[in-house]
C-alpha cells in the first residue's frame, strides 16, 4: 500500500463484526468473579458507549436476593473495583439493566421461569432473543445446568439469533476430564458456541504480540533458532490463595496458571504467521505450537521442572502464613504454588531453544512478562571475555505498566570507550493516553460479537492438558516423584529454580 493511503486498521479492523443486544445470564452470580470482574466489565463497556443497547443482565443464584438488593451490592463493587471509578449517571442507566434471578442450579421450576423472564425482557426491551449464558459455577454443575438450558429450550437459538455459551475455568482436571466436559458442553452447544475464556488472552499486551510480530518487518526474520536464545515467560502474583484454599490445593500452580494461560502466551509469541485473521486461522496456528511440545517422561520433569510452595514470610509489608496453614489447605498438601519448567518447542523455528516459565503466588509482586534473549553478538571487538556485554532482550509486558522494552548496548558519552545497557520503552499508558481495558471487557464483547479468536478452541485446551499431565503423573503417580522444594513468601521462587537455568549457563531475568 503506498505510504499517502490512510490505514484502514487506524479505525479497528472492518470484518470485526459488531457485539449484538443480548440476554447475558450469568450462573453463580453471588461469586466473586461477578463483583470483582464480570460487572465491572459490563459497567465499563457501558461507560465507554460499547454495550449494545437494550442488552439485559440478569444474575442467577441461589441466595436470597431482590433485584434491588443485587443491584445494590453490586453498585458498591463498581466502587471498588471498576477500572473508572462509578459515574453515577452511567451507574444508573446501567443499573436498570441488571435483574436477579433466585433459584437452584437444579430445579426446573427455576428454569420455566427463567425461560419467561428472558422472552419477557426481549418483548420490553427488544433484546433480540440472542441469548450468552456464561457458566460461573464449579465444573460440577455443568452438567445439571445444561441439561435444564437444554431442556428448557434456553441452549436452541430462535430464528435468526444465536444462543452461546461462556465457560470459565478450570476446564477440567485432565486430559480425560476435559474431554468429558467438552461431550457434556457440547451436547447442548456446538464448538462455535462454545467460548472456553481465558482472561490472559485478553490482556491488550496479550493481544499486542501478535501485532509486534507480524506487523512490524524488524521482527519476523530474527524470530527464530537462529537468533534468538531462549525465552523467559513469568507470571508472578503477591497473593496467596485468598480463600479458594478448596479449589487450589486440588489444583496447584501447573493446573492453575501453566495448562491455560502460560500456554496461550507461549503459543503467540512461538506460533507461525497465520493465513488470515479469523479465529480459526489462528488457532490453528497455536494448535501446531502446543502440539509441539516436547512431552516429558518422569526423568525429564524431574530435570525440566521445579515445583514449589510458599511457606511463611512476608507480604505487602505483612506477615503470612505458609501454604499448608491456609484456610481449608490439607495441613500436609503437597499442591504446588509455584512452577519453573523448560519446555521444547519441537519444530524447525525453535529447534533447540528452550522457553523458561515461571509462575508463583506469593512472590514481591504483581507482574507478568516475556522476555525473548537475542543471541550474543561475537566474541571480538565489544563483547570480549573482559567486556561480556550480555545479549540483547526484547521485553513485552503483559501487566502492570503494560508495554515494550528493547535492551540494548550503548556507548556511555566521554572520551573513553564505556558501554552499557540501555532501553527503548514504549508504554501503553504514555503512547495512547489511556489505560487498557480490562480482559474481562474485551472478552465478553468479542462473545456478543461472536468473535471466537480470543477463547480456546476444544484442541487447543485437549493437547496443553496431554502435555501437563505427563509432569501430573510424574509427580503424583510415577515411582520416586520429585519432593516439593519451598520458598518464603515475598521471595522470589526456590534455589532449585535458579538451578534450572544455572545448568544451562543462564539466569533469571531480575523484574
Ligand atoms: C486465575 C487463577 O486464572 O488467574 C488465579 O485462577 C490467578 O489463581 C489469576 O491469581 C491471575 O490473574 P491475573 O490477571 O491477576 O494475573
Amino acid at each position: 500500500m503506498p505510504f499517502s493511503q490512510p490505514n484502514p486498521l487506524h479505525e479497528g479492523l472492518s470484518s470485526r463484526p459488531l457485539p449484538k443486544p443480548c440476554n447475558v445470564v450469568i450462573f453463580g452470580a453471588s461469586g466473586d468473579l461477578t463483583y470483582r470482574k464480570l460487572i465491572p466489565a459490563l459497567y465499563n463497556i457501558e461507560a465507554d458507549g460499547d454495550l449494545p443497547a437494550s442488552t439485559q443482565i440478569t444474575g442467577f443464584a441461589r441466595r436470597q436476593k431482590t433485584d434491588e438488593s443485587f443491584r445494590e451490592e453490586l453498585g458498591e463493587a463498581i466502587s471498588k473495583f471498576s477500572r473508572s471509578g462509578k459515574n453515577e449517571e452511567v451507574w444508573n442507566a446501567f443499573s436498570n439493566r441488571i435483574h436477579y434471578h433466585c433459584s437452584e442450579f437444579g430445579s426446573e421450576e427455576g428454569y420455566r421461569k427463567l425461560a419467561e423472564k428472558l422472552d419477557r425482557f426481549d418483548a420490553e426491551h427488544g433484546s433480540g432473543g440472542n441469548r450468552l449464558f456464561y457458566l460461573s459455577v464449579s465444573p460440577a454443575e455443568f452438567e445439571g445446568i445444561l441439561g435444564k438450558l437444554q431442556q428448557f429450550g434456553l441452549s436452541k437459538a430462535k430464528d435468526g439469533c444465536w444462543a452461546r455459551v461462556i465457560v470459565e475455568k478450570p476446564f477440567g482436571k485432565n486430559r480425560q476430564t476435559a474431554h468429558e466436559l467438552n461431550e457434556k458442553v457440547q451436547r447442548v452447544f456446538d464448538e462455535e458456541d462454545t467460548y472456553r475464556i481465558d482472561h490472559y488472552l485478553g490482556k491488550e499486551t496479550a493481544q499486542n504480540i501478535m501485532v509486534l510480530r507480524f506487523a512490524n518487518a524488524i521482527f519476523e526474520p530474527l524470530w527464530n533458532h537462529k537468533y534468538i536464545d531462549h525465552v523467559q515467560i513469568t507470571a508472578a502474583e503477591p497473593m496467596g490463595v485468598e480463600g479458594r484454599g478448596p479449589y487450589y490445593d486440588s489444583s496447584g500452580a501447573l493446573r492453575d496458571m501453566v495448562q491455560n494461560h502460560l500456554t496461550q502466551i507461549l503459543c503467540l509469541v512461538a506460533m507461525e504467521p497465520p493465513t488470515d485473521l479469523s479465529a480459526d486461522s489462528i488457532r490453528d496456528e497455536k494448535v501446531k505450537v502446543v502440539r509441539s511440545f516436547r512431552h516429558m517422561t518422569p526423568e525429564d520433569v524431574r530435570k525440566n521442572v521445579v515445583r514449589a510452595q510458599y511457606g511463611a514470610g512476608s507480604s505487602a509489608g505483612k506477615d503470612v502464613p505458609e501454604y499448608r496453614a491456609e484456610d481449608r489447605v490439607d495441613p500436609n498438601s503437597k499442591t504446588e504454588t509455584y512452577v519453573a519448567m523448560k519446555v521444547h518447542v519441537d519444530n524447525w523455528r525453535w529447534a533447540g531453544v528452550p522457553f523458561y516459565i515461571r509462575v508463583g503466588k506469593r512472590m514481591p509482586k504483581h507482574c507478568a512478562e516475556v522476555a525473548v534473549f537475542f543471541k550474543e553478538t561475537p566474541g571480538v571487538l565489544f563483547n570480549t571475555e573482559q567486556a561480556g556485554l550480555g545479549p540483547n532482550v526484547l521485553v513485552i509486558r503483559i501487566q502492570p505498566d503494560e508495554g515494550i522494552s528493547l535492551q540494548m548496548h550503548s556507548k556511555r558519552p566521554g572520551a573513553q570507550l564505556a558501554i552499557e545497557s540501555v532501553k527503548m520503552d514504549f508504554q501503553y499508558g504514555t503512547s495512547f493516553g489511556k489505560p487498557s481495558p480490562e480482559a474481562y471487557e474485551r472478552l465478553l464483547l468479542d462473545a456478543m460479537a461472536g468473535d471466537a479468536t480470543l477463547f480456546a478452541r476444544r484442541d487447543e485446551v485437549d493437547h496443553a492438558w496431554a502435555f501437563i499431565d505427563g509432569i501430573e503423573h510424574a509427580w503424583h503417580e510415577a515411582p520416586d516423584p520429585q519432593e516439593i522444594a519451598t520458598y518464603p513468601s515475598g521471595s522470589w521462587g526456590p534455589k532449585e529454580a535458579d538451578d534450572l537455568l544455572a545448568a544451562d549457563g543462564r539466569a533469571w531475568r531480575r523484574l
